[in-house]
């Protein structure tokens, strides 16, 4: 194996990150229609740095059609990998990343401006810095060592990145249905999710799956001064309240009839590897989460509530008045977002019609209720049982010194439950990311020697791929 790319990678180093700034300086806010300007530009900078690591076929996707404004993929190829000695042909990967970005605030709470990307103690902070811009970004680089150092890469290789993740993923999955033989690939790499513990390698096998709602609760037919109508008119927030508290109880588990029907249980393998994590629940509590308490389903370990457990969250009720100082008034309507995360056996379109009938069921009177399905995405456990996650618990295992460990992710990726389901290719989640991280949180950071770090691996992963590590004999 040459090391002339590591060498390169270590050389530019410092130059990636550079370029990593300037994308991570684009706001990219896939959800915020204002930005979709700058969610184009950070397409075009995606686009722009593959052609200059040498791909090819360089090109954005449009995915806006007469029923949706979207945001562009991009896509690039380099087909051209030699067949080994025995005149195989060398496998395809496609890699897999997304350029769009969570919206930055309570932008007070940043330390640095969310779009001024600032290194501190060796992470750099900025929106997407780890999800998924620095993670992407590290594709991109880990082809450009090859493609300079090399000459040419040791595998056929596909890249599909896309702009939409955050927003649950819409227009990669339409031209995955549509036009799946364009990725045509034996596996997928996706860097887009996190290591269990700091220079612990990991490789996330599971990812739970979601659906994202609206409620919207309407009473009167306007606002109301409080003080003459209060006790008569019916309060929409009040409903939504006494409808969220009936979702779920105190226990942490959801009360819609049928929610956890068909739900399969993690393996018995599966539940003792996870015990023998390095996982301090006080830790956890005290430095993650920063809670009095944790919660959730008695019975269940957190690991279990995060990984393999369903749950539902509300993000934010608009509505009614929230400026500063005081308003006397009954809103005429108020809404809540609410998601629920689903594991395996969990259908995304079931679990919503079981909810919207539940809600519809619960309302209090005087109240209209309206459920809205914004996005969904299918949860998704991979097979560990092939080349490909052999060749990367191999490659991490190597850069980080010590075995690579498997574990699920609480978080979704809609696109690789498609991969896996439309496309039929094993997928290898191989992340970098810390668990303080603070994805779509105040100061996002990605630290910087697992950005380094995450350059060799895949590099490793690509050139064992291209030697056959891990293939059956
Ligand atoms: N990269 C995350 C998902 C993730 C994070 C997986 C950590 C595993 C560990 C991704 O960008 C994300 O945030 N997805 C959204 C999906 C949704 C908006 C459809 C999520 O999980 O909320
Ligand atoms: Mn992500
Ligand atoms: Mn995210």
């Amino acid at each position: 194996m040459s090391d002339l790319a590591l060498s390169y990678a270590r050389e530019q180093g410092s130059r990636f990150v550079e370029e990593l700034k300037e994308l991570l300086r684009i706001p990219s806010i896939s959800t915020t229609p204002e930005r979709a300007g700058d969610v184009r530009r950070a397409a075009e900078f995606v686009a722009e740095g593959l052609r200059a690591a040498g791909m090819e076929g360089v090109r954005l996707i449009e995915t806006t059609t007469p029923e949706r404004t979207g945001h562009p993929l991009v896509y690039a190829e380099w087909l051209k990998a030699a067949p080994a000695a025995d005149g195989k042909a060398k496998p395809t990967v496609l890699l897999y990343g997304h350029y769009d970005v969570q919206p930055p605030d309570p932008l007070d709470e940043w330390k640095s401006p969310p779009f001024e990307p600032e290194v501190r103690d060796g992470n750099i902070y900025a929106r997407g810095a780890v999800d998924d811009k620095g993670q992407m970004w590290m594709h991109v680089k880990a082809l450009e060592s090859l493609l300079k150092a090399d000459g040419k890469l040791p595998v056929n290789v596909r890249v599909i990145v896309e702009g939409e993740e955050e927003v649950g993923g819409e227009g990669i999955a339409a031209f995955v249905r549509e036009h799946g033989d364009q990725l045509k690939a034996d596996a997928a790499l996706v860097s887009d999710t996190e290591m269990f513990a700091p220079d612990l390698p990991t490789l996330c096998v599971g990812l739970r799956g979601m659906i994202y709602t609206e409620l919207e609760a309407r009473g009167a037919a306007t606002d109301l001064h409080s003080g003459m109508y209060g006790g008569a008119a019916p309060n929409p927030f009040v409903a939504l309240a006494q409808i969220i508290a009936k979702l779920k109880g105190e226990d942490g588990h959801v009360a819609i009839p049928g929610f956890y029907d068909g739900i399969e249980e993690p393996t018995a393998d599966e539940l003792k590897a996870w015990k023998t994590l390095p996982f301090d629940e006080e830790e956890y509590r005290s430095h993650e989460v920063g809670s009095a308490e944790l919660t959730g389903e008695a019975g269940y370990s957190v690991l279990e509530r995060t990984w393999s457990r369903p749950t539902m969250d509300v993000h934010g009720m608009p509505g009614g008045f929230s400026g500063a100082g005081a308003k006397t008034v009954i809103p005429a309507k108020a809404t809540a977002k609410i998601s629920f995360r689903l594991v395996p056996g969990m259908k995304p379109d079931a679990t919503f019609a079981k909810y919207k009938a539940f809600v519809e069921a619960v309302c209090p009177k005087g109240i209209q209720v309206k459920a809205t399905l914004i996005h969904s995405g299918e949860p998704i456990v991979v097979s560990t049982d092939n080349a490909y996650v052999r060749a990367a618990t191999a490659a991490m295992a190597e850069v980080f010194g010590k075995p690579t460990v498997f574990v699920r992710g609480g978080g979704s990726i809609p696109i690789v439950g498609d991969f896996v389901r439309e496309l039929g290719i094993p997928t290898v989640m191989m992340g970098f990311g810390l668990p303080d991280d603070n994805l779509h949180a105040p100061n996002e950071k990605f630290h910087l020697a697992n950005f380094h770090r995450g350059i060799q691996s895949i590099v490793l992963f690509l050139q064992g791929v291209g030697e056959g590590v891990g293939a059956a004999a």
